[in-house]
């Protein structure tokens, strides 16, 4: 299958909550793009609107936030084998708690909660949940039906108890849970964070979705069940083609798992490229600091890593055109401050939102004053 066939499509995403002391913009104009099968990395500091995106998509936006924007999903209707019928489904336009939400949440788009607890339900066990996400939504083919002339459709048939108990079984093993087949009936306070995280994750992977949002997925988890995690999702991908939103700050994992990487700041992307490109040349100096703070094999430990100058920034205050401008080492006076840099393309698959890269803003007359009193 073809990688750039479409799947979710964000288009100048926005998310303000109006608090006492004014209003924070969590997501302020983000565009995303995910195909099927592909893997989209997302990383960026604390704050800057990584899990509200991903809630946007899920339709599960905190009601006191608002949100403007478009979220399209290409709902796959059926296929045959030689041809796909796709409707395109306005993901903000539906009701968060309507039927419509409900069937693509869980069965066409997954996710793994950087909490685990607000998605498992302390009085259902782990098998449960399991048992429920298979019933709503796994696909499981039935007879065939429909209209013989151009196509065969096959309908979904119910999965039976018995089958889903041996899917929760199967899925918690290879979640890496010890002894599933106790574990099956333990309830999430009998289980411990890590246990908790990897039953989310068999949740999510169990109804085999067309897009899985991984939210910080493997925090909690200790390296060997991590790299199990993440092989289990690479298999799903090979074998139903799911396409995976990595959202993370380790960039380790995600220069391993994402085909192209999307960095965040303030709400906002800042760049995007192919992750070999991305680690082997950023280009926005935000997505360079970044980078720059992962240890590297042979530094000596010592060696202090590098870290972003200064904080970010308060929501309530933000910088005036960049809002990256006073913690960047390539600032221009008189330029940034003023100018709201676009994001623009500077090469195939390839986009910074950074004035270095846009020719078209010639030097303000003050960045001019700035540059001779400095000469
Ligand atoms: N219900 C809410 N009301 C007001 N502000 C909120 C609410 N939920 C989140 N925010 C704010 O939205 C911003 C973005 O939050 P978000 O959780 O998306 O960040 P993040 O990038 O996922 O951070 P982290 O890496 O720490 O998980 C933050 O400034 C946060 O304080
Ligand atoms: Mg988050």
């Amino acid at each position: 299958m073809e990688k750039s066939e479409p799947l979710v499509e964000v288009k100048d995403l926005r998310i303000h909550f109006d608090v006492r002391d004014g209003v924070v913009k969590a997501v302020d104009g983000f565009n995303v793009e995910i195909n099927r099968g592909q893997t989209v990395g997302v990383i960026g500091e604390s704050g800057c609107g990584k899990s509200m995106t991903a809630k946007a998509i899920m339709n599960m936006v905190p009601r006191n936030g608002k949100m403007t924007g478009e979220i399209i999903f290409h709902r796959k209707m059926a296929e045959d084998g030689q041809s796909t019928m796709v409707e395109e489904v306005r993901i903000d336009q539906l009701d968060p708690d309507g039927d419509e939400i409900r069937k693509i949440r869980g069965g066409h788009i997954a996710m793994i909660f950087q909490e685990p607890m607000s998605s498992l339900t302390p009085v259902y066990t782990a098998g449960f949940h399991i048992l429920e996400a298979v019933h709503l939504h796994r696909f499981i083919p039935g007879e065939t039906i429909g209209d013989t002339m151009t196509r065969n459709i096959q309908k979904k048939r119910d999965v039976t108890d018995a089958e889903a108990k041996e899917i929760a079984v199967d899925m918690l093993r290879r979640v890496g849970i010890p002894r599933p087949e106790q574990r099956v009936d333990s309830y999430p306070h009998q289980l411990s964070g890590g246990q908790r995280q990897r039953v989310m994750i068999a949740v999510a992977l169990s109804t085999h979705p067309d897009l899985l949002i991984a939210d910080e997925p493997t925090t909690a988890l200790d390296v060997s069940i991590e790299a199990q995690i993440l092989d289990l999702m690479r298999e799903l991908q090979e074998t139903v083609h799911m396409a995976i939103l990595f959202i993370t700050h380790n960039l380790g994992v995600v220069a391993e798992m994402a085909d192209e990487i999307v960095v965040m700041y303030m709400g906002k992307e800042v760049e995007k490229a192919k992750t070999v490109d991305l680690f082997q040349d950023p280009k926005h100096p935000y997505t360079r600091a970044l980078l720059a703070s992962i240890p590297h094999v042979g530094e000596k430990s010592e060696e202090e890593l590098a870290t972003i100058k200064g904080m970010v920034p308060s929501p309530f205050n933000l910088p005036s055109a960049c809002v990256f401008h006073p913690r960047c080492p390539e600032f221009m006076p008189g330029k940034c401050d003023r100018i709201p840099p676009k994001f623009g393309q500077i090469g195939e698959d390839r986009w910074v939102r950074c004035l270095l890269y846009d020719a078209s803003w010639p030097d303000t007359a003050e960045a001019q004053a700035i540059k001779a009193a400095g000469d």
